[in-house]
């Protein structure tokens, strides 16, 4: 249809102000159809913008013009209105709209630009595959509640700036062409035209370049930043995804935790929530043994233990020691086969060795025929059970030792410390799946906690070597700093998690500052001086010329948000995300390059695949 232009029209109010008191008012309005409703005569339309939607009529006897291109208008087409705004007669009136107490009776109307049928329903919300809803961002961003999502996230940032600035941080931009930085992922890399056979990696995060900020003398920096990691998608994983980054110099813990809980405070504010202060602080240790996880949900209660087995049960099972013990209040209600599907659960998280007991007054439970009644009763007790309550119990199966020796025994009955945090990160989804059975999971419930005291190394047996939990920069506590070679897997780290409702919202820690601690943290994890020169060189210079003691963390700023807005996918709070296997739909990235700039950059490719057949062999895999 023939368009019309908006010349020097302006926008008089956009869609969702209009309200009884702008009755008789003129007034020119811009946006989206959102419906059409024609009823001859009549025909309504509801006109759209990021503010909400006014109802806006066509009379032909008032602008026979306009009622005649209203006939031709569909959805999402793009109009300009100017009109009269009218009260509606009482039994008109919608009550599920801010305008709904008006109209706008329409005296011109500009058709600005037409468009295609919207791939789906805007006002479905939810039911749309997300498939078409990252295809077509452009219109899936038109919703309501994406508009809300992405205005609260910049509300939300301008509250970060205020509040580090207020603090003396100073944004510092870093780049984002570099040399791989040292966050465990797999890096993007970037190949050089100029360097030909040489390739810049996209940073996993800032990391060694704040640090080398606080050597330069900024004192306190923070950056909103874009990070870049190839890995394993999840729903709160995004291969490309943005922190808060922060640094100081001279800190003490709780100085920034008192700077990031305040944070916190003010961005929940945004969205009407108090939350108490200050956060509790747990051990590693602690927060493994109770809840399973090293980002535990403390929104409810079900806390594990972990229990020698009873004296009496020894010898009559096998299970390596200690097993964990969880009361679940009420739980002897449970029926068979939801216990059945409990010990499913233990037994899909690695937990081999699963049993239940229903404490019901004087009635000797069925596990007593197997270890005893008197150890069945320790075990109740263990767990804090009363009449009424299930204690579920959890362990790892062992062989019967093939010596008799006790030194034998007990070498097998002990449970390692990797499989020790394998028994509890079952005894973590055991939590999580009764919370959820339970319906303890409450929204508008906010739990943060500080989880601190990492191990600073973990042993991976695949590679025969200690790898650093956190990250190769974090410090050992000082009372640690004679195991850094003599025993890695006692040595703590001065590292610390931010967790919110069991996701784990940031991470962070005290650095090292001295070369020489640097140099033996490196050793330990096997990374050779030559190896440390090639990687870090630059940054071990840094190291010698005056690093002051600093520290810092980094906050998932997506993850945040998300959680901000009640979601659990944080695709669902940035604009243009990619699928779980790590594609833009839209504009169809990663895409194939030109063979000229591949010849420029002196590549080469092995594979000559399309992006139908390598999705195709991927799908097969999974
Ligand atoms: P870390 O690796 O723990 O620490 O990252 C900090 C926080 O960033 C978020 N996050 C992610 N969010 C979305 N998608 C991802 N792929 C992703 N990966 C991490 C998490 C996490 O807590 N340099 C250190 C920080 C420091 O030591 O100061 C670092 O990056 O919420």
């Amino acid at each position: 249809m023939e368009l019309d232009l908006l010349g020097t029209r302006h926008r008089t109010h956009y869609c969702g102000e209009l309200r009884s008191e702008h009755a008789g008012k003129k007034v020119f309005l811009a946006g989206w159809v959102a419906r059409r409703r024609d009823l001859g005569n009549l025909i309504f339309i509801d006109l759209r913008d990021h503010t909400g939607i006014t109802q806006v009529v066509c009379r032909p006897e008032l602008s026979a013009t306009a009622h005649a291109k209203a006939e031709q208008v569909r959805s999402e087409y793009v109009l300009g209105i100017e009109g009269e705004v009218a009260l509606r007669t009482p039994e008109t009136v919608n009550k599920e709209l801010a305008t709904g107490e008006v109209e706008v009776v329409v005296r011109e109307l500009l058709v600005l630009n037409e468009a295609r049928t919207p791939p789906f329903p805007l006002d479905d919300e939810g039911r749309t595959n997300e498939e078409p809803r990252l295809r077509y961002r452009y219109i899936d961003l038109r919703r309501a509640r994406m508009q809300h999502h992405l205005r609260l996230r910049h509300q939300a940032g301008l509250v970060v700036r205020e509040h580090m600035t207020d603090h003396g941080f100073v944004d510092v931009e870093t780049p984002f062409l570099t040399r791989s930085t040292p966050e465990g992922a797999r890096d993007y890399l970037v190949p050089s035209r100029v360097h030909p056979g040489h390739f810049y990696a996209l940073p996993q995060s800032p990391q060694l370049f704040k640090q080398i900020l606080m050597i330069a003398g900024f004192d306190r920096y923070f950056q909103i930043v874009r990070c870049f990691r190839d890995e394993d998608l999840r729903a709160d994983r995004q291969p490309e995804f943005t922190q808060i980054d922060i640094e100081m110099a001279f800190p003490t813990r709780e100085e920034l935790f008192g700077i990031i809980e305040d944070l916190m405070a003010k961005l929940f504010a945004l969205i009407d929530v108090k939350i108490p202060r200050p956060f509790p602080i747990l051990p590693y240790d602690e927060a493994m043994e109770k809840y399973g996880s090293d980002k535990p949900h403390l929104g409810f209660g079900l806390e594990w233990k972990r229990v020698p087995l009873p004296e009496g049960a020894r010898g009559k099972i096998h299970v390596s020691e200690p097993i964990k013990v969880l009361r679940v209040p009420g739980g002897a209600l449970f029926s068979r086969s939801q216990i059945d599907k409990l010990q499913e659960v233990a037994k899909s998280a690695g937990a081999d060795w699963f049993a239940s007991i229903k404490v019901a007054g004087d009635a000797v439970p069925p596990l007593a025929k197997v270890m005893g009644e008197e150890a069945v009763r320790s075990l109740i007790a263990s767990a804090g059970a009363a009449d009424g309550d299930l204690v579920v119990l959890l362990g790892l199966k062992s062989q019967p030792p093939a010596s008799e020796s006790s030194a034998a025994s007990a070498a097998a009955g002990q449970l390692s410390v990797e499989k020790l945090r394998h028994l509890d990160f079952a005894s973590g989804d055991v939590r999580l799946d009764l919370a959820r059975k339970l319906d303890l999971i409450k929204p508008g419930t906010w739990s943060f906690c500080w989880v601190v005291e990492f191990p600073m190394f973990e042993y991976d047996d695949k590679e025969k070597r200690y790898a650093a939990m956190h990250h190769p920069f974090t410090s050992p506590r000082e009372e640690d700093m004679d195991k850094i070679e003599s025993d890695p897997s006692a040595c703590k780290a001065r590292a610390y998690d931010l967790v919110l409702n069991g996701s784990e919202i940031g991470g962070g820690s005290i650095r090292i500052h001295r070369p020489d601690i640097q140099r033996r943290v490196f050793q330990t994890l096997s990374i050779t001086p030559e190896k440390a020169r090639e990687r870090f060189g630059f940054f071990l210079d840094a190291l010698e010329s005056g690093a002051p003691p600093h520290g810092g963390i980094a906050l998932g700023w997506d993850r945040i948000i998300a959680l901000m807005c009640s979601e659990t996918n944080i695709r669902e709070v940035i604009a243009f995300p990619k699928t779980a296997s790590a594609v833009d739909l839209m504009c169809d990235a990663p895409g194939r390059v030109d063979p000229d700039q591949l010849h420029e950059l002196e590549l080469e490719l092995k594979t000559a695949e399309s992006m139908e057949a390598v999705r195709a062999r991927l799908k097969s895999v999974e």
